[in-house]
C-alpha cells in the first residue's frame, strides 16, 4: 500500500504563522504536525509515500523530510502549483499511486489512535474505499456523513449548512484506483475547489463500495490557532517524561516534562508539567513555565512566565509579565521595554494578532 500526505494549502486561518512556511510545519510538541502524519503512516508499514507540495515555501518542506530516509520511508515529491482542491492534489498522484491501494493523509490531521488497525482491515475487505468518521460538535465546518436505517452512508456533503448526522469525515482516506476516474469527473465547488468529498459521493452513485470506520480516541483538525493550542495539549498530555538536558535542582521540574539535550534549566526555574523544553534552550532563574507548554530548540526565557503556549525555535523571552494561549513564531523576541517612554513597543508582521 502506498501513502499521500497533502502539504498544501494557503493556511490563511493561521497567518501570520504562515506566511514564512506551510501550516503542516508548525510544531506541536516540538514536531511538525505532518511528521506525526509521516510516522502514523511508517508505523502502519506505508513506507512509500508520496507528499504534494503546495506553494509557501515548499523548498521548506523537502529541506526537513529530505529523501525520508531519515524517517525510514522513501518520499516522492509531487507539486500542486496552486491549492485547486484535495480532490485536483489526489489526482496528481495517479501516476504514483499506480495500481495499488493507498491512504490519503491531510498533513494538518492528527488523529490519536493511528490508523494501522484501518490499514490491515482495507488490506483485507473489499471496499473501494474507506472513509474515518469522527463525531464533531460543529459539522457545519467538515465534510459530513448521512447514513441509511442499516448505518451505511448514503451521501457525502461538504460544509453542509444543515446537517445530516454529526459524523465528520476526517483527512484519512483509504482508496483504490477507481476514484482517479471520479476526480476526472469533477467540477470545481462553490469554493472553487475539486472536492474529495465529491469524489466519494460518485464512487457511492456508480455503485462502488465505501465503507467506513467511526475513530476511537481523539482527532484534530489543525486549521485554527485554537486547534493548534488544542492539539499541543492533547499530545503533550501523553508525554513521554525524560531528561536529557542539566537541570541544576530537581525540584525545578514538576510532573510530565521532557528536557532534551543540551537544554539547561537553572536553579530557582520553576517547570510545571505536561511542558517540553527543547534542544540548546535555557531557562534562567525565576522562569516559570506552566502546564501544556511546547519550548522550541535554542530558545532563551531570560525572565517571565508562559503557560499553554508554543514558543518556537529561536526565539528570547524576557518579561514582567506572564504569556497564556499564544504561539510565538519562530526567530521572535518578546521582552519588557526597560527604556524611553512608558508603554508596549512592537513590530508585528501581517495578519498577527496581538491581545493585551
Ligand atoms: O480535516 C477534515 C476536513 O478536511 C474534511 O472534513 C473535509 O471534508 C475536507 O474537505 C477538508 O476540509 P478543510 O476545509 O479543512 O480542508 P483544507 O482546505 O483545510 O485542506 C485540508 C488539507 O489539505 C490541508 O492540510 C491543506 C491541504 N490542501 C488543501 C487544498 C485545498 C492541499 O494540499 N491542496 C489543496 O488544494
Amino acid at each position: 500500500m502506498k501513502g499521500i500526505i497533502l502539504h498544501g494549502g494557503h493556511g490563511t486561518r493561521l497567518r501570520p504563522l504562515t506566511h514564512t512556511g506551510p501550516k503542516q510545519l508548525i510544531p506541536i510538541a516540538n514536531k511538525p504536525i505532518s511528521q506525526y502524519v509521516l510516522e502514523d503512516l511508517r508505523n502502519s508499514g506505508i513506507t512509500d509515500i508520496a507528499i504534494i507540495l503546495g506553494d509557501v515555501l515548499p523548498e521548506k518542506v523537502k529541506s526537513y523530510y529530505d529523501d525520508g530516509s531519515k524517517f525510514d520511508v522513501k518520499i516522492t515529491y509531487i507539486t500542486q502549483e496552486k491549492p485547486a482542491g484535495i480532490a485536483h492534489a489526489v489526482g496528481l498522484a495517479e501516476d504514483f499511486v499506480g495500481e495499488n491501494p493507498f491512504v490519503v493523509y491531510l498533513g494538518d490531521n492528527m488523529l490519536k489512535g493511528g490508523i494501522s488497525k484501518y490499514v490491515q482491515e482495507f488490506q483485507k475487505e473489499n471496499s473501494d474505499a474507506i472513509v474515518l468518521l469522527c463525531k464533531v460538535e460543529n459539522p457545519q465546518q467538515f465534510g459530513v456523513a448521512e447514513f441509511d436505517k442499516e448505518g451505511n452512508i448514503v451521501r457525502l456533503i461538504e460544509k453542509p449548512k444543515k446537517p445530516p448526522s454529526n459524523y465528520a469525515l476526517t483527512g484519512i482516506y483509504f482508496f483504490k484506483p477507481p476514484i482517479f476516474k471520479m476526480i476526472k469527473k469533477l467540477k470545481p465547488s462553490w469554493r472553487g475547489e475539486l472536492e474529495i468529498t465529491e469524489a466519494i459521493q460518485n464512487l457511492l452513485d456508480e455503485g462502488y463500495r465505501v465503507s467506513h470506520r467511526i475513530v476511537e480516541g481523539w482527532w484534530k483538525d489543525t486549521g485554527t490557532v485554537e486547534d493548534i493550542i488544542e492539539a499541543n495539549i492533547l499530545v503533550l498530555d501523553e508525554l513521554e517524561p525524560r531528561i536529557e538536558g542539566k537541570v541544576e535542582d530537581k525540584f525545578s521540574v514538576q510532573g510530565r516534562v521532557a528536557i532534551e539535550k543540551n537544554a539547561h534549566v537553572k536553579k530557582g526555574a520553576l517547570i510545571r508539567g505536561p511542558a517540553i523544553i527543547g534542544e540548546n534552550s535555557i531557562l534562567e532563574e525565576n522562569v516559570y513555565v506552566g502546564p501544556y507548554t511546547s519550548i522550541g530548540n535554542n530558545v532563551k526565557v531570560i525572565k517571565g512566565e508562559i503557560e499553554n503556549s508554543i514558543i518556537m525555535d529561536n526565539c528570547t523571552i524576557e518579561i514582567n509579565t506572564k504569556i497564556i494561549d499564544s504561539i510565538i513564531g519562530a526567530n521572535s523576541e518578546v521582552i519588557t521595554n526597560q527604556k524611553g517612554p512608558k508603554g508596549h513597543r512592537l513590530l508585528v508582521g501581517e495578519n498577527s494578532k496581538i491581545i493585551f
